[in-house]
Parts: C-alpha cells; sequence; structure tokens
C-alpha cells in the first residue's frame, strides 16, 4: 500500500475532493433529508428502547427481530428514532406503492446516505437527475455483449481459485468465496492487472464502512478534524483507497479499453461529456463495493443449504454431471435451470441485500394510516421472502419450486405476489449489476459442483443471520471441502 498523500489529485468542480469533503456532504445529505413532521395517528410497534436493546444489548439477529415485530403487529409496525419516523413493513402492496409506483418520490434512507462518505455520489446513493444521467452512462458497461467477457473472466478466474483447494481442509466458507468474487470484482470490474490493488482497496475499504455510520453522530466533525479513534483510521483509509483508484483509472485512461467495466465506464458519453475523475472514483467504489460482498454471500448461503439438504444437491450433481465435465460457460446459463432454481431458492431465504429501505418525499397513506412525506420505510425482504400467505411451505428449502412444467426456470410460476419478491430492489432503483451477479453465481456453482462438496464441520453448531449491509451467517461457518 502507498503512503498517505497531502495533495490529493482528484478534484470536484475545482475543489479538493477527498474523503474529509465527503464526510461532510454525507452529513450535510442526512442533515437536508430530515423533515419537520406533522403529529399524525401512526400504527403501533415496538418502542425504539425495547429494539436498541434487543439489537445492541442482547446482541439478537435483526432479521429475526424485525420479522417477531411485524409478526406481532400484523405487517406494519412504526417506531421512531433520533427524530426519525420509521414504518416498517412485510406488507407487498406497501413495497409496490413506495418502491416503485411512487419510487421518484423518494429517496435513500439515513444508513445509506451516511455510506457517502465511502461511495460519494456514485449511483447507490445519487439522487435525482444525477442518478439518472448516471444510469444511462452506466448501463452499457452491463450490457449482455458485456457479459459474455466477464463470465471468460470469473470461469477462468474460478479455475485459478479452486486450484489450490485440498480434500478434507476445513476452514471458513464466508472468508473462502469472499476471496473468490472480490478477485473476480477486482479483475472484471476494475482491470485485469488489479487484483493485488483489489485487496488492498477491500481491506481500506472494510475500515471505513465499519465507521461509516457513526459519521452523524454528535461531536463527529470534531473528532474527525482531530483526528480522533474512528475518523483518523477512515479518513486515512479513505485517502488511500482514493490513491489506488486515481491510479487506476489513471492506468486506464491510458490503455483503453482493457475489457473492464471501469473502461467501459470511461468511454461512456451522454451529449459528448462523460464523467470525470471524481465521478468516476465513485461508481468505480460503488460497483466493486455493491458487486462482491452481496455475490459472496450468496455463494455461502447455497453451499450452507446444499451440505444440509443432501437430497438436493444430489438433484443439482445430476444436471451438473449430466454435462460431461464441459466447462460452463455464458451460453449455458440458459441450459443449468437446475442450478437457477436452486440459487433462487438461496435468494429467497438468505436474501443477501435483506432489507431496503426509503425516506417518502410525498405523503401516502396505507390501510388507512397517513405516512407524511419525510418517513423512512423500511422493507425486510427476508420477511417477505418467508411468508407463508405467498409461499408454500416458506421455510423448505424447495428449488423446485422455480421450474415450470417444462422443467425451465421460471420466476412468473412461482411468485404469486411481485412485492413478495425483490432480492435485487425495486423500481428505478433496482439493482443494475442483477444480471452480473446471476452470470458469477451460476457458473461458479456449476463450475465448483464439477469437482466439490462441502460439509459442515460441525452440523449441530446453530447457523444465525446477521443482518448488517449484507446477510451473512455469524461468526466462522466452518466447512469441510470434499472431492466430488
Ligand atoms: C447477490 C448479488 C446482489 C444483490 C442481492 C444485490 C442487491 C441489490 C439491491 C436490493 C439493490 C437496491 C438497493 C435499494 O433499492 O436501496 C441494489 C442496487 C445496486 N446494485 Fe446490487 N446486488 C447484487 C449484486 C450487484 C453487483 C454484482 C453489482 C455490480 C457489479 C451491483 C451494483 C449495484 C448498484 C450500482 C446498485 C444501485 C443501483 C441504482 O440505485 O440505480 N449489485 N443491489
Amino acid at each position: 500500500m502507498t503512503g498517505h498523500t497531502d495533495v490529493m489529485a482528484i478534484a470536484r468542480n475545482g475543489v479538493k475532493y477527498d474523503s474529509r469533503s465527503r464526510m461532510q456532504d454525507a452529513r450535510k445529505a442526512i442533515a437536508a433529508s430530515k423533515v419537520k413532521q406533522p403529529h399524525v395517528p401512526r400504527p403501533p410497534g415496538p418502542s425504539s428502547l425495547s429494539l436498541a436493546n434487543a439489537l445492541i444489548l442482547r446482541g439478537e439477529s435483526a432479521p429475526l427481530v424485525f420479522e417477531r415485530v411485524l409478526r406481532e403487529h400484523n405487517g406494519l409496525a412504526h417506531f421512531g428514532r433520533s427524530g426519525n419516523q420509521i414504518y416498517l413493513t412485510s406488507s407487498p402492496d406497501l413495497v409496490l406503492e413506495v418502491f416503485r409506483t411512487q419510487g421518484r418520490y423518494t429517496i435513500k434512507p439515513p444508513v445509506l446516505q451516511s455510506s457517502r462518505a465511502v461511495l460519494g455520489e456514485g449511483l447507490l446513493t445519487a439522487e435525482g437527475a444525477h442518478h439518472l444521467r448516471q444510469r444511462r452512462l452506466l448501463q452499457p458497461a452491463f450490457h449482455r455483449d458485456r457479459m459474455a467477457i466477464y463470465a471468460e473472466q470469473m470461469v477462468s478466474d474460478g479455475l485459478t481459485h479452486i486450484a489450490d483447494w485440498q480434500d478434507g481442509q476445513a476452514k471458513d466458507i464466508c472468508t473462502d468465496m469472499s476471496k473468490l468474487t472480490l478477485q473476480i470484482a477486482g479483475r472484471t470490474l476494475l482491470g485485469a492487472d488489479v487484483s493485488q490493488e483489489a485487496q488492498e482497496v477491500s481491506k481500506a475499504l472494510n475500515t471505513v464502512l465499519a465507521n461509516s455510520t457513526s459519521i452523524n453522530q454528535p461531536l463527529s466533525v470534531i473528532r474527525a478534524r482531530l483526528g480522533l479513534p474512528p475518523f483518523g483510521e477512515t479518513l486515512r483509509a479513505g485517502d488511500e483507497l482514493d490513491e489506488i483508484l486515481q491510479r487506476i483509472i489513471d492506468q486506464h485512461r491510458e490503455s483503453g479499453d482493457t475489457g473492464d467495466l471501469l473502461s467501459m465506464m470511461i468511454a461512456s458519453q451522454e451529449n459528448g461529456v462523460g464523467m470525470d475523475d471524481a465521478q468516476l472514483r465513485d461508481e468505480a467504489m460503488t460497483v466493486f463495493l455493491a458487486g462482491h460482498e452481496t455475490t459472496a454471500m450468496w455463494l455461502t448461503w447455497t453451499w450452507l443449504l446444499l451440505a444440509q439438504n443432501p437430497h438436493q444437491a444430489q438433484w443439482l450433481y445430476e444436471e451438473i454431471d449430466a454435462r460431461a465435465g464441459n466447462l460452463p460457460s455464458f451460453p449455458d446459463i440458459a441450459e443449468l435451470p437446475r442450478t437457477r432454481a436452486i440459487l433462487a431458492e438461496s435468494l429467497r431465504l438468505f436474501p443477501p441485500a435483506w432489507m431496503i429501505g426509503r425516506r417518502t418525499q410525498k405523503d401516502m397513506s396505507f390501510q388507512g394510516w397517513r405516512i407524511p412525506a419525510g418517513s423512512i420505510v423500511l422493507a425486510p425482504m427476508w420477511v417477505l421472502h418467508r411468508s407463508p400467505d405467498y409461499w408454500e411451505y416458506p421455510a423448505v428449502f424447495r428449488p423446485q419450486r422455480w421450474l415450470n412444467s417444462e422443467g425451465r426456470y421460471s420466476e412468473r410460476t412461482t411468485v404469486t405476489h411481485q412485492g413478495a419478491w425483490f432480492p435485487f430492489g425495486w423500481g428505478n432503483r433496482r439493482c443494475i449489476g442483477d444480471q452480473f451477479a446471476w452470470t458469477e453465481a451460476t457458473l461458479l456453482t456449476a463450475l465448483i459442483t464439477r469437482k466439490w462438496r462441502f460439509e459442515l464441520t460441525y452440523p449441530d453448531r446453530e447457523i444465525v443471520p446477521e443482518g448488517n449491509i449484507t446477510l451473512r451467517p455469524k461468526g466462522e461457518i466452518t466447512m469441510t471441502w470434499r472431492r466430488r
């Protein structure tokens, strides 16, 4: 890792663009998004104290706590926290209304605004006209033709990664899958020659992310100015990230299209205008962050489910073994319905982005309750994907539900209410990388299953889902690698 520089190369509108300015922007965005709310009758819900008690003091799992709260309050619960009026819902009708129909009149909630300290004005955090422009500029990088190029890289990196595996080795599956998807994200998104830097980016990213939500706490500006923990470390890590990304951007500007996503972003223009370095930095950071951790968790939960359901694993092996040892490739994806069904069922039960939220900017009403502008609506897909109202045998791992009568993968056959299935979100903010993630997860599952399976080393140990930014198993999950 190169040392900390005093002068950052990146500027926006002539002003130095660094972690300090991003942190201030994040605080301003959170403050600006707050609206003084009228006193209206609100649906019942838990007290903020009892929630904080469960989540912080007792260390309970947030997805499980929210599931319990929604069961106790019939799918709509209210609670307030530091001036924010929060509506927690498991009603698919309200989900569609807020995220799809009224999506244009909502913005991201404070917890996502705080990640501007890391992501700046990237696609995940940008709003309004700026978001629309960026979405148009980024879209070509996710076009089907590009996906075929990324797919080759994914299989090649997958092969390199598994070449080191040993029969009988036991280790944490999350760490292994994260290494694999990080490597792939580094290569496919940021460029083939930066895999070493990808590790550095990830380390610094973890430091910054771990502390990004603290920026909204009292005295954070003063503490940041004095370089006190956690801000001194956070700002240093943020500046290191900027330096690495600026170097990668400079290299790309020199070398032209190298087939990765960043080259495509550099080439992308609207009305003859492309992205400046500050914007490229934010988008590169955003796709890198959004593009590896989620897929790593998707694969991790899939291996766990297969280990717990050996007859379903056998059902998958039949599809993979019928391919006579061929390496999977992009055109094969449509011919792997069982692999896709297994992955869809894993997304249903353990959605990596387990909850999404919005701050409303227009008054809404639902079931006779007024939801005034400025409210925060949270939709835990963890709860909706497991609702007995919309899924048969909701708690059972049953991938066959995703196949139609001809044995093809089909969401239409399975999903009874559109608002009860949204692993990649909804509407104008739907995940731009969904096809990238599907391509990667399908190819890696098929590639790994050709030769390997995983056993739970401690099958009696309870697996608890932990809902932070992504849904991860709590603690390490040791699995034993078995050659098939
Ligand atoms: C299992 C894998 C993934 C899951 C479950 C997932 C989930 C999501 C969800 C739920 C959203 C919407 C967030 C919201 O509405 O607040 C989202 C947005 C986004 N995702 Fe993904 N994602 C995955 C993989 C990826 C990948 C591979 C990339 C990039 C290569 C990516 C890039 C993004 C970006 C840039 C956005 C913001 C889109 C916008 O606001 O216009 N994601 N993702």
